[in-house]
């Protein structure tokens, strides 16, 4: 099967019969375009360890859908809310970066909290209508964003982008592909460079995928390149998404994304963070606060390699996300318009939060 519109691909839904989540297997894009259906708590949990559906956003709708799927699939019993938090602890300890998991799977606890005395099918019809909001929501903030983000895009101009913020990690347009998608579909021609993104290659695999489908002008680069490209003067902003925002603006997203914001402030260009407030985490206070995830190292020595790249006993770091420094970063752009400096202060009004008590 071929994905004809990438803006429209549904890259997670519910089963018809409301008994498994559908995810787009992104693990295995670009050569094969295979969906896989999670019933258990396992397999929830590894679709999500192992990227086959991957992405701040598209982790939190999938995590929303997952609770709604092993609540029906559990039936009523006594102790429903018990067994929920426990599967939500679960899904949430898969990946601990991206607050999106946390935040959709804590979402969803609260509302079963909240109705825990009604009837069993009134409980799981506003489940599952709260995980259906989620992903509802997500689709309209991605356009919000991907409008907003093409108000600093001029005709012509040269994008460098790291990792995959686009449709399949997220619902329809994306964050940080979302105004590049836009200006494609209202005729402003830009040009982007896509960082392949070593390890796992989200950046040759998906971003380059879904823009050379989109008919937007591509070309991708290694990761060591980025400097290259920018000093030839081709490069007018970086558009990158983010895992977790904190409160002074210090922003996770996948590694390789601070050498890039270094880079940029270097040769000033812009450096733009795009995201859902839901990636806004007001409870760090800044990206010291952020777990970051470490990764095996056969992703780095086997994976997308015929031979191993090195010998078996050397030892391998490799942290799935870096923290990009605040000062490095030009705006976050949001839903509810662009976060600039002081963030501390704009990213609080973009969270609608008056009384954050750690202020
Ligand atoms: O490890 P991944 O592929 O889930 O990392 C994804 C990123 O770093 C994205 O940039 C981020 O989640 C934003 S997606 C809109």
């Amino acid at each position: 099967m071929d994905i004809k519109n990438v803006t429209h691909v549904d890259n997670v839904k519910l089963r018809d019969d409301g008994q498994a989540v559908v995810i787009l297997d992104q693990s295995l894009l670009p050569g094969r375009t295979e969906y896989a259906e999670l019933e258990k708590p396992q397999e929830m949990y590894d679709a999500i360890g192992k990227l086959r559906v991957r992405g701040a956003p598209a982790i939190g709708i999938c995590a929303a859908y997952c609770m709604y799927v092993l609540a029906a699939r559990r039936g009523k019993c006594d102790n429903f809310l018990q067994e929920l938090h426990k599967d939500g602890d679960f899904l949430k300890s898969s990946r601990p970066t991206a607050v999106n998991l946390k935040w959709a799977v804590d979402r969803i606890l609260k509302v079963a909290d909240s109705i825990a005395d009604e009837s069993w099918d009134k409980i799981l019809e506003t489940l599952r209508k709260e995980a259906v909001t989620i992903q509802e929501e997500d689709m309209a903030m991605c356009f919000k964003i991907s409008e907003y983000g093409l108000s600093v895009i001029k005709e012509g101009d040269g994008i460098l982008t790291h990792c995959n913020a686009g449709p399949l990690a997220t619902s329809r347009y994306g964050t940080a592909l979302g105004p590049i998608l836009l200006a494609k579909e209202r005729g402003i021609n830009v040009k982007v460079f896509a960082d392949e993104t070593r390890p796992l290659l989200q950046g040759a695999r998906l971003t380059a995928y879904e823009l050379d489908k989109a008919g937007v002008d591509v070309t991708l680069i290694c990761d060591n390149m980025a400097s290259s490209v920018m000093s030839r003067g081709w490069i007018q902003a970086c558009f990158v998404g983010c895992d977790r925002v904190a409160a002074n603006g210090d922003t996770a997203n996948k590694i390789g994304t601070s050498g890039v914001a270094i880079l940029a402030k270097h040769y000033g260009i812009p450096f733009y963070v795009l995201g859902p407030t839901s990636t806004i985490d007001l409870e760090c206070r800044t990206g010291a606060d952020i777990p970051i995830e470490l990764r095996e190292a056969e992703e780095i020595k086997k994976m997308f390699f015929r031979e191993p790249s090195s010998p078996e006993s050397v030892k391998c770091y490799n942290p799935a996300f870096d923290v990009t420094d605040h000062s490095l970063i030009t705006g976050i752009i949001t839903e509810n318009g662009i976060a600039y400096p002081p963030f501390e202060e704009s990213l609080k009004r973009m969270s609608n939060v008056q009384d954050a008590t750690f202020l």
